[in-house]
């Protein structure tokens, strides 16, 4: 799933608390490289998924349907600064990541404007509209995304390192796709020239306290 070097260990499959945790069990994969790379980050909550398996087997058709559709509460109070975790949400991956400020604010690097598509956020269905900003966050230093590209939906890997020349000029870190090498930043804004075409998907959520986090629910 994600990976990180250097300062920045890979925290992406530590087991942080998620709850309303059902849908690490099913997945709309239908490719083995998506198929693994879910599975990779479904271990990370590998203890919800324990909990959840006799829940589901004891529910009913309807009453398990509704439970897959549930969202997932993320407690992200162990994260550092520069550091993500990976939770299930509709047998999709999703990232919590811990910006800090020099990420932000590399953002911001007028060359790194410059290649991306969409930097603003403009395209509205992207992100719901309390996400629809530069950050595409509701508090600039805790992103939530969809951890699936855009082009073909493998899960790009976190490279969070400056200046890495195999991803072109400027380079100010974020995630690279494996698949086809599409390039996204810290807010999953895609770069230009690169065969995903949109900005990562970004989910509905909200905050329930200052350290956690409820994918699947609208804030309102
Ligand atoms: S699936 Fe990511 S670039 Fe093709």
């Amino acid at each position: 799933m994600s990976s990180s070097t250097g300062s920045h260990p890979d925290t992406s499959n530590a087991p942080y608390g998620a709850s309303d945790h059902t849908d690490e069990l099913t997945s709309a994969d239908h490719n083995r490289r998506k198929f693994l790379a879910i599975a990779t980050a479904a271990a990370g909550v590998a203890g919800v998924g324990l909990a959840a398996v006799p829940f589901l087997t004891s529910l009913g058709p309807s009453a398990k349907a509704r439970a897959l559709g549930s969202p997932v509460t993320v407690n992200f109070s162990r994260l550092e600064p520069g550091e993500q975790v990976t939770v299930i949400w509709r047998g999709k991956p999703v990232w919590v990541l811990r910006r800090t400020t020099e990420m932000l604010e590399r953002m911001t690097h007028d060359d790194w404007i410059e290649r991306l598509r969409d930097p603003d956020s403009a395209v509205e269905s992207q992100q719901p509209a309390y996400a629809q900003n530069p950050t595409r966050s509701i508090r600039p230093d805790i992103l939530v995304v969809v951890a699936l590209c855009t082009h073909l939906g493998c899960v790009p890997t976190f490279k969070p390192e400056v200046g890495t020349a195999a991803y072109g000029d400027n380079w100010m870190g974020g995630y690279f796709c494996p698949c086809h090498g599409s390039l996204f930043d810290f807010a999953g804004r895609v770069t230009k020239n690169v065969p995903a075409p949109i900005n990562l998907l970004i989910p509905p959520y909200r905050f329930l306290g200052p350290e956690s986090v409820q994918i699947g629910v609208d804030n309102v």
